[in-house]
């Protein structure tokens, strides 16, 4: 360790969450590897970044709140030494405000250690007036800075002990034993050049693993422009990584294992391929994510085959009832999966907001099958209501975009959807890409379970496969309703209904407009409108309506026609979205934005894609970033 061959460890963090370790053996200074780190991982989090680095001189921290580029203007002004052992975080906050103090690293032991953290620390409180009895002080309002102080108290106490060797590590350890909550953490001291030691609870954390340099991150997005062999590692366990050795342990120091897996994307796919915004490449890459998660799904007899789905057959064949738990849009996707794995399995279907499941008392038992969606894999609502359901004795399936992160790795089994890096905060691709998995899960239970002969199955299998080519038509013929979205940027709200599988697409339009134009949207079932939501139809209202194609059953266009006409009366300006050749909605329409025709049940890869489109009109209009919206992070990583 120390300085062999010059090469030490750096490291970088994102959002509060996890943390890297890099030993420059190709060169690379370690700021320069965390401030890369940090720029690709921004989108996780942007109240603030630091940095910390170990010099000749010791450990030296620069860090500013608001976004990556204030910190930039920091190191300019007043540069940090070269270093080939460094950590760096932006941040989300949780505790105390987006200010300069507050912002991470914290320092301890004198000075002479640096530490970041994601997460909450729950027991901060009881730890910090411990440590103030002993006479540590505190400077900020967090629980990060709390953390620290004990990781340095037990360090110096190893020290002052006689204790020799990796006291970094084993003082984490001892620190990991004490707190409680969901914490990643990440430390360097001076007296361990060469060492990044970290300890994860309930938090993303992933090891990259260089030729003389080694990393750590929030997310593999991290380090890819430096490997693309990663370590996904699990609950409760410190790594510690040098120049040449990754070493992972429990709290306790019994040696562990972590899991290598090769990273499947190029830098490249994380960045913008041309595109003004993420949000606008994510929208364009929606064609290849429903394409990439249908991939090599069936066999060539037809048959489903979904090899990462590890639960026993004959436990699917007696499951009585299926529980979706997921957050914002990862809720949306499983509430358009509800009508189809209805339709197809005959099977009960709830859909639950992660948050809510476990405080009601849920009736869940071994016959339940879960489906926990998360594009991120560590949305904290979700991950904690999959603990919860797995105690009750349900099995559950992930399905979930980030490998190697946390629900997919608590769960019984895992699909991947494949829709690639998700970086804009509001969610677009990931949402086509959880409909078209659920779908595949929905079609792998009915022939599982006989409702769906083969050839039923290889039918809607086509007509999935044919929805990538659908998806581009519509991204090729968008000019109007990009214009009618830049047209409405004083629009003070607008209303989105939808009926059926249209329904949750509509929830899912109004999120997007809240979420990147900061204007009241609602979006409410059509059949609702007259139980009191007409009430809000004036003059100049904007309606967006997803409109049923005319071959749904129960004859649901002729109903949302009549909803049309109601608030058309009003005074309402309607924008509907509707199957191409429906040209009797235009009579009663200011605005039609075709889509191609599609199976009722597929429609909603289809129909949500205008909807996308328009909020990022809207919001472009108004001049905001879109990628990353005020007060949003990409991961919500905390309850
Ligand atoms: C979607 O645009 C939002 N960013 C948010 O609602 C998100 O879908 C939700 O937080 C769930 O995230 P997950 O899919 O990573 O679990």
């Amino acid at each position: 360790m120390g300085r062999d061959h010059g090469r030490e460890s750096s490291a970088f963090d994102a959002v509060a969450e996890a943390a890297g370790g890099e030993s420059a053996g190709a060169g690379h200074g370690a700021l320069d590897v965390v401030m890369e780190g940090l720029r690709r991982l921004e989108y996780r989090g942007y109240d603030s970044a630091g940095v910390a680095v170990i010099s000749e001189q010791g450990i030296e921290s620069r860090k500013k709140a608001g976004k990556l580029s204030n910190l930039v203007g920091e190191l300019a002004a007043d540069p940090l030494p070269r270093s080939m052992t460094g950590i760096g975080h932006t941040r989300w906050a949780t505790h105390g405000g987006p200010t300069d103090q507050n912002a991470h690293p914290h320092l301890a032991d004198e000075g002479r250690l640096a530490l970041i953290h994601n997460g909450i620390i729950e027991n901060y409180a009881e730890l910090k007036a411990e440590l103030t009895d002993q006479g540590l002080t505190f400077v900020s309002d967090t629980d990060t800075e709390v953390a620290a102080g004990l990781l340095g108290h037990l360090y110096r106490t190893l020290r002052d002990q006689g204790a020799e060797g990796d006291l970094l590590t084993r003082a984490l350890q001892q620190a990991c034993q004490r707190l409680e909550g969901a914490f990643t953490l990440l430390a360097i001291h001076e007296d361990q050049p060469g060492t990044v030691v970290a300890g994860r609870r309930n938090s993303p954390l992933v090891v990259g693993l260089g030729e003389g340099e080694n990393f750590l991150g929030s997310d593999v997005s991290g380090f890819i422009d430096f490997t693309r062999r990663a370590v996904e590692l699990g609950q409760d366990q410190i790594v510690t990584i040098t120049p040449d050795d990754v070493v992972i342990s429990d709290f306790y120091g019994t040696p562990a294992e972590g899991t290598e897996f090769h990273v499947d994307w190029d830098a490249a796919a994380a960045e913008k391929g041309g595109f003004a915004s993420f949000m606008e490449k994510e929208i364009h890459d929606q064609p290849d994510a429903v394409g990439q998660t249908l991939l090599g799904r069936s066999d060539t007899a037809g048959n489903l085959v979904l090899d990462e789905l590890r639960i026993d057959e004959s436990i699917l064949r007696s499951v009585d009832k299926i529980v979706v738990l997921a957050c914002g849009t990862s809720a949306y996707a499983g509430q358009v999966a509800k009508y189809a794995i209805e339709h197809w399995c005959r099977i009960p279907t709830e859909v639950e907001l992660s948050h809510e499941f476990r405080y009601r008392d849920p009736i869940v038992n071994e016959k339940t099958l879960v489906v926990a969606i998360s594009q991120s894999g560590e949305t904290m609502d979700t991950l904690m209501a999959v603990r919860y359901a797995r105690e009750q004795g349900a099995k559950v399936v992930a399905i979930c975009n980030t490998n190697g992160s946390t629900i997919p790795r608590e769960s019984d089994a895992v699909l991947y959807t494949h829709a690639g890096p998700e970086i804009a905060v509001a969610s677009t691709k990931a949402f086509l890409a959880q409909i078209t998995a659920a779908y595949l899960l929905g079609l792998y239970l009915a022939q599982l379970r006989g409702n769906k002969y083969r050839d039923e199955i290889a039918d809607v299998m086509a007509d999935l496969a044919a929805i990538p080519a659908k998806i581009q038509t519509i991204l090729d013929n968008a000019d109007t309703i990009k214009a009618l979205g830049a047209d409405m940027a004083n629009a003070k709200s607008v209303l989105f209904l939808g009926r059926h599988v249209g329904f949750p697409v509509a929830m899912e339009g109004a999120l997007k407009l809240k979420e990147l134009a900061y204007i009241h949207a609602e979006g409410f079932a059509a059949g609702e409108l007259k139980h009191g939501p007409i009430a809000l139809i004036e003059q100049g209202q904007p309606v967006v309506v997803v409109m049923p194609s005319q071959s749904a059953r129960d004859s649901l266009h002729a109903k949302v026609v009549s909803n049309v006409q109601e608030i058309r009366a009003r005074g309402a300006i309607t924008i509907v979205i509707a199957e191409e050749g429906d040209t009797s909605v235009e009579a009663y329409s200011e605005h039609v934005f075709y889509v191609p025709a599609s199976p009722t049940l597929l429609a909603p890869l289809l129909t949500t894609v205008p909807l996308q489109i328009f909020a990022l009109a809207l919001a472009s209009a108004k001049g905001y970033d879109v990628d990353q919206p005020r007060n949003l992070a990409k991961s919500v990583t905390v309850e």
